[in-house]
């Protein structure tokens, strides 16, 4: 079989991954084999920052959703005095789950179980018959285990590990790019809009691909390109705009599609476009030129994709999560996000634009998904082949805050990504 150039086989070794991620490739065992993916899960999710929650998803005391750090379920809860917990959804006793409720308001969680009941700071509260346990039974040393949590700009991370930096430094200058994201508040806050959840047959890496890969959209995306007026349809010409792939540590990167809407802050003067004429009329109503021009700005999404690793993309106009099930399964979770207090007119838009690409029934989302689950289909051939990463090795622009600055179709993103991966999994 004819190979290409730097596709030798790499050497076994029973645990170092060094060999299979090179700067321009990575081997395709990333994707196929069970043993790498349990040792991800150890050594990433179970040794970083995990993103489990928007600030507005726990919208006062006693509201909890469940989430995931890797594969362990957990819960995220907001006590009375407004903080928040991540705690293992495992019942100290025999493990059982106590709660199985996606999203909700308890003041209290009692395992179906035995019936012990846990606070929602994770205090084991009471437990029933309690004399037929020893008089040393002290209910303060089985409350629901904890994780370390911080938040930065709404967005809640969690982490197993009490020694790693702060979620800020982990950050680092995807901190910038946070703070433009918000912006779709419009002088509002952010707030979560409902969510839509499926998964695909395939590796979580191919998605955390996706999200800096502005290559694959005018190809995947030619349905949603149809589907869109002669102005907007130039908008999204995402390859022919001068934008960028940035990396930003600690494997985060951002892929800027549309420069002009990085910052919606700025050009507030520039005409409004046909497609939210309507939207700028009714929010007239209720609002000065200003605002109505700020908000449709907003209605409108960032230009950029955030990609937070291992498993948050700030994308457009919602948040995508990932979330690993198994080598070959994945979980994705797309999350409307809108302006909290802001007019329901806005908002109403916000959907509509959410679900013409992202929806189960979108022009977007379900082709990127068909990609997604052919590339794990491949995958199964040519087991010693790579998968390539060596797109725009070349055309480096610059660099930003001392980042490196490549063309927006190259894929920067990935290699950023896949050198954290090898970091982390050399641990
Ligand atoms: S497993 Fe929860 S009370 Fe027994
Ligand atoms: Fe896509």
């Amino acid at each position: 079989m004819s190979q290409c150039p730097g596709d030798d086989a790499p050497p076994p070794s029973a645990d170092s991954y060094d060999h299979l991620v090179r700067e321009d490739r990575v081997h395709t065992s990333l994707y196929r084999d069970a043993a790498i993916f349990e040792a991800e899960m150890d050594r990433i999710f179970n040794n970083t920052w995990v993103w489990v929650a928007h600030a507005s998803e726990l919208p006062g005391p006693n509201t909890y959703k469940s989430a995931h750090v890797g594969r362990q379920p957990v819960l995220v809860t907001r006590d009375k005095e407004g903080k928040v917990h991540v705690l293992l959804n495992r019942c100290r006793h025999r493990a059982a789950t106590v709660c199985e409720n996606k999203k909700g308001k308890a003041p209290v969680f009692v395992c179906p179980y035995h019936g012990w009941s846990y606070n929602v700071d994770g205090k084991l509260r009471a437990v029933p018959r309690s004399e037929g346990y020893s008089a040393d039974f002290d209910r303060k040393d089985y409350g629901l285990q904890s994780l370390r949590v911080e938040e930065y700009q709404g967005l809640i991370f969690a982490t197993f590990r009490d020694d790693i930096e702060p979620l800020v430094d982990f950050l680092g200058p995807a901190k910038k790019w946070i703070d433009l994201f918000m912006k779709q508040g419009a002088g509002y806050g952010v707030k979560t809009m409902g969510q839509h959840q499926f998964r695909f047959p395939g590796n979580w890496k191919i998605q955390l691909e996706n999200t800096t890969d502005a290559y694959h959209f005018p190809i995947v995306h030619k349905t949603f390109l149809t589907s869109l007026d002669e102005e907007t349809e130039e908008l999204f010409d995402v390859l022919g705009q001068g934008g960028w792939v940035e990396e930003l540590g600690n494997g985060h990167s951002v892929m800027v599609m549309i420069p002009d809407l990085v910052d919606l802050e700025e050009n507030l003067d520039a005409p409004i476009p046909e497609r939210f004429q309507a939207l700028a009329s009714e929010l007239a109503q209720d609002h000065d030129d200003a605002e109505v021009r700020r908000i449709v700005r907003a209605v409108g999404g960032s230009g950029f994709n955030l990609n937070l690793f291992p498993n948050l993309a700030c994308s457009m106009a919602f948040f995508r999560v990932l979330r690993p099930v198994a080598v070959d399964e994945t979980e994705i979770t797309h999350i409307a996000i809108g302006m909290d207090g802001g007019p329901e007119a806005g908002n109403r838009a916000r959907l509509r634009l959410h679900e013409h690409f992202q929806g189960p029934m979108g022009f977007g989302s379900p082709d990127d998904a068909e990609g997604w689950e052919r590339v794990q289909r491949g995958s199964a051939a040519g087991k010693d082949l790579w998968i390539l990463l060596n797109r725009g090795t070349e055309t480096l622009v610059g660099h930003q805050a001392g980042n490196h600055v490549t063309d927006v179709s190259a894929e920067a993103g990935m290699r950023a990504a896949y050198q954290m991966w090898k970091r982390m999994m050399a641990v």
